[in-house]
């Protein structure tokens, strides 16, 4: 057991309710514009709260997404980029000639995104669009903006809501920081 009173806190920066309320908004805006033949690529790990949610707010805005997962790796262990992103585990559906919406937890220094869309984008994709639930106002390493982002989020490391640090408190179901 850990002793819990030693446990950092974590102070609160997007609440459930607030999350709730904002995917309703999103899925309302991604049905507006892709109706069809869409498939939702969740980017692993962090972004798979986030994606369970949102898909099951897109079923709830009337989509039938197909669903596949991407697991892409940059943070490893430590709360600094390393600056190289690398596959860990690939798509199992061929996304030749379909619309295809990348979803991440944290839009940061922009690579992990801009890499999952160069290689979407290299394998034929028909239109590519992002879904971020954070955009991190900090600078980015290369030149991209969300399609679809849920809250700007000020430079400060996130857990929660499927965020970890270390492996821990992805089950918080708020985002917050730690307070050191
Ligand atoms: P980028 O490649 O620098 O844009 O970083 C994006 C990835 O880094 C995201 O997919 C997250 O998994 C991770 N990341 C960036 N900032 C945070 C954070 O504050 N908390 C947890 N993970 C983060
Ligand atoms: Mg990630």
């Amino acid at each position: 057991m850990r002793d819990s009173s030693a446990e950092p806190a974590i102070e609160t920066i997007f609440s459930a309710e607030d999350i709730h309320a904002r995917l309703q908004v999103l899925a309302a805006a991604i049905a507006a514009k892709t109706p069809q033949n869409l498939l939702v690529v969740p980017i692993l790990k962090g972004s798979f709260v986030f994606a369970a949610d949102l898909i099951r707010a897109l079923h709830a805005a009337g989509l039938a997404p197909e669903v596949d997962f991407l697991t892409l790796s940059s943070y490893r262990k430590s709360r600094v980029s390393s600056g190289q992103v690398s596959i860990l585990r690939d798509l199992d559906l061929d996304v030749r000639d379909r619309h295809v919406i990348l979803i991440d937890d944290v839009l940061d220094s922009g690579r992990t995104l801009a890499f999952a869309k160069d290689l979407i984008s290299a394998r034929g994709a028909e239109t590519i669009e992002t879904c971020v639930l954070l955009d991190k106002q900090a600078p980015r390493a290369v030149s991209i903006e969300p399609d679809y982002c849920a809250f700007e989020c000020p430079d400060v490391f996130v857990v929660g809501y499927g965020m970890d640090v270390a492996h821990r408190y992805r089950e918080l179901p708020f985002v917050g920081r730690i307070v050191d």
